[in-house]
């Protein structure tokens, strides 16, 4: 049995959307888009989505709207944890801000308190991360934020459709970016992002730098880009969209399975949920002492894993050229060696996860 670790939503219907979109004729920013971005916003309960190319590309406009609105400057601190994927803290950095990175705690999110010490007079914001689609403690990152008169915004990458005490991620602060890369829970099949916020003039900025600064079709009123978004991806999205909370769902009965499968096998440590949470599970990461021997055992077997991340962000020789004294993490840099992300997906079945279940057994008891 081979088992991918992750698996993109693929219909007949989507595949026509994709046909029509071409026979159509329009291929950028078109009526697509702009739908797409309005479901969106609907789902995650917030007044606005712009689409972008990328979550990169989303949150380094936001970064530079906020230059413009002046709640950001060179030099100024954004701390963010290092346990992340390494884009987390590039738009931050081209904006000329610092990352400052904290630790997690056992969710592997950003541990609160960690980020109350983290702060500094040069601090303006914080970047908490949906890391694997478990929301952060949010109620504790506000009111810690609030205390500051600090902004934050929301790494949803890997989190669309959560929910933090019935309300979902991206809709409770300043701002929120998402990504649609291939193996997240939405795809558009292609790169893709956006970002989302009730803030009216943050959206309005965003939305004209990534098209070069129009305002409209002749009159350019601000140097921006081309970080726009496709028809064709926008088309494959709304259908994803559509399906999000289904597969999401998927996704929980296939981690309840793993959890009932492996709850009481001695040398597995799975991940807590934090009561007020839905997480969506974008990745259901395990840890064990033999990690490396675990997933070279499973590969074996047919069972495709991950290892997200096996470099923390703070520890990347990019970073370490650019930041002197990168404080050490302790959670971080004893987990990058111990997780293990295994198979799940929307349409994962019970066989499949009894499947790499019962290798893992083998594989311990051995
Ligand atoms: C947590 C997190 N943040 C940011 C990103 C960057 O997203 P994108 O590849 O769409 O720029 C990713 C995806 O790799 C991610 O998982």
């Amino acid at each position: 049995m081979k088992i991918p670790l992750s698996k993109p939503y693929v219909t007949q219907e989507i595949k026509d959307a994709v046909l029509r979109v071409i026979d159509g004729g329009n291929f950028i920013l078109g009526k697509e888009s702009e739908a797409f971005e309005k479901e969106m916003a609907a789902h995650t309960g917030v007044k606005n989505c712009v689409l972008s190319a990328n979550w990169t590309a989303a949150v380094y406009l936001l970064c530079l709207s906020l230059k413009k609105l002046g709640r950001l400057k060179e030099g100024d601190e954004v701390i963010m944890p290092s346990h992340t994927a390494f884009p987390s803290c590039e738009p931050f950095i081209h904006a000329g801000a610092a990352p400052k990175f904290v630790d997690v705690d056992e969710t592997y999110t950003a541990d609160p308190a960690a980020i109350e010490r983290a702060i500094t007079p040069k601090t303006v914001g914080i970047l908490p991360v949906h890391i694997y689609g478990h929301p952060v403690d949010v109620d504790r990152i506000k009111a810690i934020a609030a205390a500051h008169k600090l902004w934050i915004i929301e790494d949803c990458a890997q989190a669309q459709g959560a929910k933090y005490k019935g309300t979902r991620v991206g809709s409770m602060t300043m701002a929120a970016g998402f990504s649609f890369f291939p193996s997240k829970n939405l795809t558009v099949f292609g790169d893709g992002g956006a970002m989302t916020t009730n803030d009216d003039e943050l959206a309005n900025l965003v939305r004209k730098l990534r098209n070069h600064g129009r305002r409209d079709k002749n009159t350019n009123d601000m140097i921006g880009f081309n970080l726009r978004f496709n028809e064709i991806n926008a088309a494959v999205g709304r259908i994803q969209l559509r399906e999000l909370d289904r597969l999401n769902d998927g996704r929980r009965k296939a981690v309840a399975l793993y959890r009932q499968l492996l709850g009481d096998v001695k040398g597995v440590t799975l991940p807590p949920v934090r009561p007020d949470s839905e997480p969506v599970y974008h990745m259901f990461v395990i840890q064990v002492d033999n990690r490396d021997g675990l997933q070279k055992f499973l590969s074996e077997k047919g069972v495709n894993t991950g290892i997200h991340y096996p470099v923390a962000v703070h520890q990347q020789p990019a970073i370490q050229a650019l930041y002197k004294d990168i404080p050490k993490l302790p959670v971080t840099e004893r987990i990058v060696n111990r997780i293990l992300s295994l198979p799940i997906y929307g349409e994962i079945n019970a066989e499949q996860v009894t499947h790499v279940c019962n290798c893992i057994k083998e594989f311990l008891k051995a």
